[in-house]
């Protein structure tokens, strides 16, 4: 039996000259035991013909909404219930447009619509086209929605540019479609998650925080909730948009995120450190606005509580995973801190540049444990995220 065996999967076909591998798509996705029907876009259909992909698929292809035949049985409806999942495979621009905004314009964007099963397209485009703000955004909207994007590749594009654009290979594509139907060593485990920026107050208008903005400790949560964990998030000050399908916890200060994390710690099989907790906190918060004057001004600060140490001290401790925030001596700090707060895996990043880190979409970190440290080149959130999971499932799992 293959990964796929059982599994009804509607492949969109929308208006990009990849469209021309869709057969080959059908048919990988029939290697590996799916039943495949199509809808051609308008788009679509200037690229490949319909017969090339009822051939193949051996099911009439869809093309019209207002097909009367079809509608008679409400096809779109029919069609959104029959699949077990949607791929869109290649997606252009302008179906990528149309689905962030929610439109109903054609067959394919009213079956997505209609559908709440599994989501997942491949775009193919122009690099430039690809790399555009409006792209971009709109692909961020949908990855919000839970729709998997199967990244495209890079290199040589019909038109001759060089760059990120091209569709994925169909093998690959098949795969990432099989995946979603394979149970992986995360399914239905428990994972909490700290991220963001604690705020330690020192009077009503003014705090201590940093520059965390919650992004890294998303991408976790994202690949978390893709791979079929349960992730409980306990947020500090964030700036990114927050995953839906988990259970969210917010919290101000160091120490409200030390006690939300312990009352939440008990059933987790995985605890992951990503927030970027004050370690000090104002001795004596003023009730009151702090008057300006022109003497010196100094404030106390004490020391927070360790959550991360405190955790891998636990008599049933998870499995810890903790960052380590670096300007300096990345490694050695790192190091120290992996066994200094006991946790089984540390992940350095270099927080003194602007473009990794703090804030930015991307990232570059050294995922190191007891054994050994794996480097994970420069790479977006979301992408590193992915990895990161994939070793701790493989490690630890
Ligand atoms: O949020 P982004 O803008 O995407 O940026 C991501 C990030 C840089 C914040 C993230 O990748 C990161 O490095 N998070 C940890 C930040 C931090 O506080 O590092 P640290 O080296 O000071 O702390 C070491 C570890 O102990 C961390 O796992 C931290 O969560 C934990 N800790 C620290 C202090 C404390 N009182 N309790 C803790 O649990």
């Amino acid at each position: 039996m293959s990964i796929l065996t059982n599994k009804c999967i509607v492949l969109g076909v929308s208006g990009s000259i990849a469209a021309y591998k869709s057969p080959d798509i059908v048919r990988r996705l029939q290697d590996l035991g799916a039943e495949v029907r199509v809808i051609l876009t308008q788009g679509g259909a200037k690229f490949i013909t319909e017969l090339s992909l009822q051939a193949t698929s051996k099911n009439k292809v869809q093309n019209n909404l207002w097909d009367k035949e079809a509608e008679l049985s409400m096809g779109h409806i029919e069609l959104a219930k029959w699949a077990d999942a949607l791929l869109i495979a290649p997606a252009s621009a302008n179906t990528i447009a149309n689905l962030a905004a929610g439109k109903a314009c054609d067959l394919l964007s009213s079956v997505i619509l209609a559908s709440d099963c599994p989501t997942l397209i491949a775009p193919a485009m122009n690099q430039q086209m690809y790399t555009s703000n409006s792209v971009q955004d709109n692909l961020a909207t949908l990855v919000q929605r839970g729709i998997q994007i199967i990244d495209p590749e890079n290199g040589v594009q019909a038109c001759g540019d060089i760059g990120e654009g091209r569709l994925a290979e169909s093998d690959e594509i098949a795969k990432q479609v099989g995946l979603m139907f394979q149970s992986t060593k995360m399914s239905g485990k428990k994972v909490l998650i700290t991220l963001g920026a604690t705020i330690e107050a020192i009077d009503p208008v003014r705090y201590l925080s940093n520059h965390s903005s919650g992004k890294m400790g998303m991408a976790l949560a994202d690949a978390c909730i893709e791979a079929g964990a349960q992730v409980t998030l306990i947020l500090g000050d964030v700036s990114t948009s927050i995953s839906k399908p988990s259970k969210q916890i917010f919290v101000t200060s160091a120490e409200q995120m030390y006690r939300s994390v312990m009352e939440n710690i008990n059933d987790q099989t995985i605890f992951i450190a990503c927030a970027a907790v004050s370690d000090y906190s104002v001795k004596n918060p003023k009730n009151h606005k702090i008057k300006k004057s022109d003497k010196t001004l100094t404030i106390e600060l004490v020391p927070t509580k360790d959550i991360l140490k405190d955790v891998c001290q636990l008599p049933q401790k998870p499995i810890c995973i903790g960052f380590a925030a670096e300007t300096q001596n990345l490694l050695e700090n790192a190091n120290n801190k992996l066994k200094n707060k006991g946790c089984d895996a540390i992940i350095l990043n270099d927080v003194s540049c602007t473009d990794l880190g703090f804030k930015s979409d991307e990232n570059e970190v050294v995922f190191i444990d007891q054994k050994s440290s794996i480097k994970l080149a420069k790479n977006s959130k979301q992408k590193l995220g992915r990895k990161i999971i994939e070793i701790i499932s493989e490690k630890f799992l």
